[in-house]
C-alpha cells in the first residue's frame, strides 16, 4: 500500500502523512527533507542554492546526517531546497532513494506514506492512494509564523506570506515534475478544517483502500 501526499508548503501534509503512517503502521518519508538536505549542504559549502554544480554534488553525496539537522527546518532552508529542486539532476538523483523506499519499506513495514509535491505524479504513479492537501496562502503563512514562533523566533506575517508565494510560484512553475494534482488525486482543502477532521477524512479512505477487491 503506497499512500502519496502531495501539496504545497504548510498545508498541512507533513502532519496528515505521520498520523496516517503511526495509524496503519506504514513507514513515513517525508521527501521535502531530502531537498531540504540538499539545499542546507549548499548553504552550508557557501555556496548559493542556485549554482548547479553545488547542488548537483550535494544531491549525489547526500549527507543523510543533515536530515536530523536543526537547521532543516528553517525557512531559509525550504527557500533554498526549493531552489535546488527545480533542477532536473537534483530530482532524478534523489528518485530512486524515494522510489526504493515506497516499494520496500524500512523495518518490513506493509505500506509507506510519502509527502511532497510530485509523490503522485512522478515518484509513485502508481500509488494505491493520491492526496493532494491545499489551504489558502494566508492560512498556511499564519501556521508557519505560529511554527517558527513555537521554536523561540520571532516571524513576520507578511514576509513569511511573500516566501509562501514564491515558494509556490517556483514549486508550480518548474518546467520538470510541478507541484500539481495527480489526475486521480483527491483534493483536501484544509483552510477550513482542523487536522482532526483531514485525518479522519483520510483515513476513512485508506481503509476503503485497504478491503480486499
Ligand atoms: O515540503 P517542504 O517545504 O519541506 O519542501 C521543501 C522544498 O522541496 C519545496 O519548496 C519544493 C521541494 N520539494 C520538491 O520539489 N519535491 C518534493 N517531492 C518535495 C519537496
Amino acid at each position: 500500500m503506497i499512500i502519496a501526499i502531495d501539496g504545497p508548503a504548510a498545508a498541512g501534509k507533513g502532519t496528515l502523512a505521520r498520523r496516517l503512517a503511526d495509524h496503519f503502521g506504514f513507514a513515513y518519508l517525508d521527501t521535502g527533507s531530502l531537498y531540504r538536505a540538499v539545499g542546507l549542504a549548499v548553504l552550508r559549502a557557501g555556496k548559493k542554492p542556485d549554482d548547479p554544480n553545488a547542488a548537483q554534488y550535494a544531491s549525489l553525496n547526500l549527507d543523510r546526517g543533515l536530515l536530523r539537522d536543526p537547521d532543516l527546518r528553517e525557512e531559509r532552508t525550504g527557500i533554498a531546497a526549493s531552489k535546488v529542486a527545480a533542477m532536473p539532476e537534483v530530482r532524478a538523483n534523489l528518485l530512486e532513494f524515494q522510489r526504493n523506499f515506497a516499494s520496500q519499506p524500512p523495518g518490513g513495514k506493509p505500506g509507506a506514506v510519502l509527502d511532497g509535491r510530485d509523490v503522485g505524479t512522478v515518484v509513485c504513479p502508481q500509488a494505491n492512494l493520491k492526496l493532494f492537501i491545499t489551504a489558502s496562502p494566508e492560512v498556511r503563512a499564519k501556521r508557519r509564523c505560529l511554527e517558527i514562533q513555537a521554536r523561540g523566533h520571532t516571524a513576520e506575517f507578511e514576509e513569511i506570506l511573500a516566501d509562501v508565494r514564491a515558494r509556490d510560484d517556483r514549486d508550480m512553475n518548474r518546467a520538470d515534475a510541478p507541484m500539481k494534482p495527480a489526475e486521480d488525486a483527491l483534493l483536501l482543502d484544509t483552510s477550513e478544517l482542523d487536522i482532526d477532521a483531514v485525518f479522519l477524512r483520510a483515513a476513512a479512505l485508506v481503509t476503503e483502500r485497504l478491503k480486499p477487491q
